[in-house]
């Protein structure tokens, strides 16, 4: 996995792969630091930004089965709440912060990855990783840069394989998958209920 790249502070130094797959070590889910961004846990305040990004038809438009964009801000304030509810030592959701002025760029997703088949609340062995920014902040780095912090958070936990799925047009998700040296498997049925691109990242031994 080539990371170190992205100049990730403390968490660059913290990744060396020193766990074997199923020794998971549980750390708290903290801020992650870059040399541009911060990753922090989603708090009430950022609900217009949210919002503002999930409208988006540019944003939504490869998201889910049937993309759709939020209609209101309830959903924004809603979808906070869910992220925040996610209270798990690894896995999370962050909101992506600019260090120097602290405008919101996107969120960062680490979570369980729902398979196909009738079983998507149920959560599979698969960790997804997973990125969404807000157009106003594309053509920078930040998703890449954002995306190679909690790829080193992952592996300093101790889990061995992170993938990422996108859909099939989705070129510009792919790029960042590339561009943190995650491994394109082919196209597979496995997730979600429906045909996406795979990439895995996989802890370097
Ligand atoms: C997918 C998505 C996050 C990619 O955003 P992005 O800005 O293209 O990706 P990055 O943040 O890694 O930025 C890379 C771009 O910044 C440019 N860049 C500028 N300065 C840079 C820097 N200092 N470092 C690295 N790249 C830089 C790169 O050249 C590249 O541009 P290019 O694609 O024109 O060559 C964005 O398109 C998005 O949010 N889409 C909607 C949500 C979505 O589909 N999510 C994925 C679901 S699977």
């Amino acid at each position: 996995m080539g990371t170190a790249q992205w100049g990730l502070s403390r968490w660059e130094r913290r990744a060396r792969p020193t766990r074997r797959k199923r020794d998971v070590t549980i750390v708290p889910m903290d801020k992650l630091t870059t040399a541009r961004l911060q990753l922090r846990s989603w708090s009430d305040e950022d609900a217009d930004f949210l919002f503002d990004m999930y409208r988006r038809w540019e944003v939504q438009r490869f998201i889910g089965l049937e993309p759709r964009v939020m209609a209101e801000r309830t959903e924004a304030v809603a979808s906070i709440e869910r992220r925040r509810a996610l209270d798990h030592p690894v896995h999370g959701f962050w909101a992506i912060e600019r260090l120097t002025d602290h405008v919101l760029v996107g969120n960062l997703l680490l979570k369980p990855i729902p398979v196909s088949g009738g079983q998507a609340l149920l959560p599979a062995d698969d960790v997804e990783i997973g990125w969404h920014l807000h157009p106003d902040r594309w053509g920078h780095g930040y998703a890449t840069e954002a995306g190679a912090a909690v790829l080193a958070h992952a592996f300093s936990a101790g889990l061995s394989r992170v993938i990422a799925v996108t859909a099939p047009e989705n070129v510009a998700s792919q790029a960042v998958c590339r561009r943190l040296g995650m491994r394109y498997l082919g196209e597979t049925r496995a997730y979600y209920d429906t045909t996406c691109k795979l990439f895995e990242a996989e802890m370097e031994s």
